[in-house]
């Protein structure tokens, strides 16, 4: 049996001719077919309860690629030399039971992963500590990728402390204030586009031909393995039981691709004997795979001008749609979409747990309910939602829902009306005790 990263043999193959060349160009796509490429691992087979017990003893080791919750599970991930590793000691993140959510939805069993629980507080740091470090490895001085605000936050870190400088594209105007303070806190040369994601992605593709410059946007296969390892550790704070359904919300489809892959390989490794069903959520007004899916049978994707309030998955053309598409079949899941006002109410309910997402997370819940509606869900079944990021990530968003102003001067000014239950504003009041004891004892009287 093999336990140790250095046997590991990873290769890359091209997803669309299955072409195995020995390294990627600079742009990540096959020379042959353009597609993009993925990582397999010929041959890998392991003991399943030697390597769960390996996992989990390296959680008491000093050793920083041990107490890194991505590193740990190194035998499933392409080898990278141990000097060469960048890592916060990013994953190690809280699996936790949604109280309220789960009696609203009926759905007893339900669970956030909560991503946003890692160094830069967005699920990134688990790709990017994986690509930064190839970057490392590579030599490279200068890596970049065009963001909606997390991807460059994380990898203005893991640049930062790999010694190496970083280039973010960013669309001006269109990422949270959170976002964009740790790209430029972390030393990153940011630069603002006048353009949305996608303009910032075909810049960004243009320049790494003519500079030496190292891709970290989701096409580097890097990230995706990177990224996996939120499905492993789930499973293992899980006892290795699968649960009936994973939720995960959908912008550029890296993510979804990449736990459906952990899922996928787990399951050959026989970690675990049943599929959990993938189901990826966009939002309406940024729903190019679902309509992939609905319209086209998922032969093809039209991009589109996208827009909606969660920022983080303003996507209009979204690179890693075919690997998606894959693994959301592969294991039965679903492919749904979610109001701006659905996604509003989701992760106010999410708050109120007590837990908290940004609100590009918060479309799983309102996913979820969609899902419950149409009976794909069933009540019974264990639900994980995969939350991406941290409620502080995109305060605005918060205050201008609570205080009733979020959806002021936009078509759902209206039907935003039904919102208001859940607002929460704050109370301005004098400095007296009367005052406050009279809110609280109201307070008390509604509750
Ligand atoms: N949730 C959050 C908080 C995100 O930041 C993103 C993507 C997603 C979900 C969607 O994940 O793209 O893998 O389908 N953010 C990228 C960025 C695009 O630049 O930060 P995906």
């Amino acid at each position: 049996m093999k336990t140790d990263q250095s046997t590991t043999t990873s290769q890359l193959r091209c997803i669309g001719c299955g072409a195995t060349p020995h390294s990627a160009t600079q742009d990540f796509r096959c020379i042959q077919c353009g597609d993009l490429f993925e990582f397999i691992f010929p041959g890998l087979a392991y003991d399943a309860r030697l390597i769960t017990s390996l996992w989990a003893n390296r959680r008491t080791s000093p050793n920083p690629i041990d107490q890194s919750g991505v590193w740990r599970f190194r035998e499933l991930l392409p080898h990278i030399s141990e000097e060469h590793v960048i890592t916060l000691r990013e994953g190690n993140t809280p699996l936790y039971h949604l109280r309220r959510c789960a009696r609203a939805t009926g759905v007893d069993n339900l669970y956030a992963k909560h991503q946003g629980m890692n160094p830069t507080a967005s699920f990134k740091d688990t790709g990017m500590t994986v690509a930064a470090s190839a970057a490392h490895q590579g030599g490279f001085h200068w890596v970049a990728c065009a963001s909606t605000g997390n991807t460059s936050a994380s990898m203005a870190a893991y640049a930062g402390r790999g010694d190496m400088r970083s280039l973010v594209l960013i669309p001006e105007g269109k990422i949270s204030w959170g976002k964009l303070s740790q790209s430029l806190d972390y030393g990153a040369l940011t630069c603002q586009l006048r353009t949305d994601f996608d303009g910032c992605v075909r810049i960004l593709n243009e320049l790494i031909r003519q500079k030496p410059v190292y891709l970290l946007n989701s096409i580097n296969p890097y990230r995706i393995e990177g990224q996996k390892t939120a499905a492993i550790e789930l499973l293992e704070q899980l006892d290795w039981i699968a649960p009936e359904h994973i939720i995960v919300p959908g912008g550029n489809l890296g993510n979804s691709s990449a736990i459906g892959k952990a899922l996928l390989e787990m399951h050959d490794l026989k970690l675990i004997t049943r599929l959990p069903k993938l189901s990826i959520i966009q939002a309406q007004g940024a729903n190019p795979f679902y309509r992939s899916v609905r319209e086209f049978g998922g032969t093809k994707l039209e991009p589109m001008t996208a827009d909606t309030l969660a920022s983080a998955i303003r996507i209009g053309n979204p690179a890693s749609w075919k690997k998606a598409l894959r693994v959301q079949r592969a294991t039965g899941g679903e492919v749904e979409q979610v109001s701006e006002i659905e996604i509003a109410e989701a992760k106010a309910e999410i708050g109120a747990d007590g837990i908290g997402c940004e609100p590009a997370s918060a479309v799983t819940l309102a996913g979820l309910k969609k899902l419950l509606a149409r009976g794909f869900v069933k009540p019974g079944e264990m639900v994980i939602l995969i939350l991406t990021g941290h409620m502080l990530k995109d305060p605005d968003f918060t205050i201008n829902f609570h205080r009733g102003e979020l959806f002021e001067g936009t078509p759902q000014e209206r039907e935003a009306v039904q919102t208001k239950s859940l607002q929460r504003a704050p109370i301005v009041l004098d400095a007296d005790l009367g005052a406050v004891i009279q809110v609280l004892e109201a307070a008390e009287r509604n509750s």
